[in-house]
């Protein structure tokens, strides 16, 4: 059994990424607050684990937890876009800062702060779940201010990671998950979760060191930066 780290498991798509390895990994889930994350707990081989991406002692002290157990594999699910409830607080600095924290600087933070976890690990791979809203090539609609340049600098980060850690044998993957009927992704979203999920652990499983730092879609596809 391996061992796989999922933030942000207790809904959406980390919950069904929770569901489809827990039947033959050791997950270490984590929620904002375990106690109400009552879906993940019907799962075997799921620890719960509390983090909140926005508070940096959170992380600090969700990674002293984890010392010591070697992880096969970081996926980085957990993610939150405000852009549509924001009509009153248009570009509010706070709440852009917020976003950029959770989605992008906390994720990567918190790989960096498990280096030695993946080194103990065998598969040596970090996965982002990235969006292709953050790519500036495919920006043809504007907006999105909060959300974009969140993923944007996700990708950018994550690029450096998967150069810096090429020599000791760590794949990192930035993936986008395509549009999917989640809490995030509405009701009108093209993709169910169930295949979002499959074809994006379909891209994960052939994962190897040629393919470390590429941006892929939840196909495999290319997508531009
Ligand atoms: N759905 C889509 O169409 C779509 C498209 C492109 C990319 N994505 C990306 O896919 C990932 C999962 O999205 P989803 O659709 O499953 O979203 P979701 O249903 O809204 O779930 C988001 C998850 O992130 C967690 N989270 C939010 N803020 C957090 C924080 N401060 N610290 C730790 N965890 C936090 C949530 O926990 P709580 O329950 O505590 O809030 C929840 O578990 C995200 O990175 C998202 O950007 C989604």
């Amino acid at each position: 059994m391996k061992n796989i780290l999922i933030t942000g498991a207790n809904r959406g798509i980390g919950l069904k990424f929770a569901e489809i390895l827990s039947a033959n990994n050791n997950i270490y889930a984590t929620a904002r607050d375990i106690t109400s994350a009552d879906d993940l707990k019907k799962f075997d081989n799921t620890e719960l684990l509390e983090l909140d991406l926005l508070n940096k002692d959170s992380i600090k002290s969700f990674c002293s937890e984890l010392k010591d157990i070697p992880l096969d594999m970081i996926i980085n699910n957990a993610g939150i876009f405000q852009d549509e409830q924001m009509e009153e607080t248009i570009l509010d600095p706070e709440l852009w800062l917020d976003e950029i924290m959770i989605n992008a600087i906390g994720p990567v933070v918190l790989s960096q702060k498990l280096k030695e976890n993946i080194m103990s690990g065998n598969d040596k791979k970090i996965i982002f779940i990235s969006s292709q809203m953050g790519s500036i090539d495919d920006n043809y609609s504007g907006g999105y201010y909060f959300y974009r340049t969140s993923k944007s600098a996700l990708n950018s980060a994550a690029k450096s990671l998967s150069i810096d850690w090429k020599a000791d044998g760590i794949s990192v993957l930035m993936l986008h998950p395509g549009w999917v009927r989640t809490d995030m992704g509405g009701s009108n979203a093209k993709l169910d979760i169930d295949t979002s999920v499959s074809k994006m652990l379909d891209v994960i499983n052939s994962l190897d060191m040629s393919k470390t730092g590429e941006f892929l879609n939840y196909e495999g596809k290319k997508l531009e930066w």
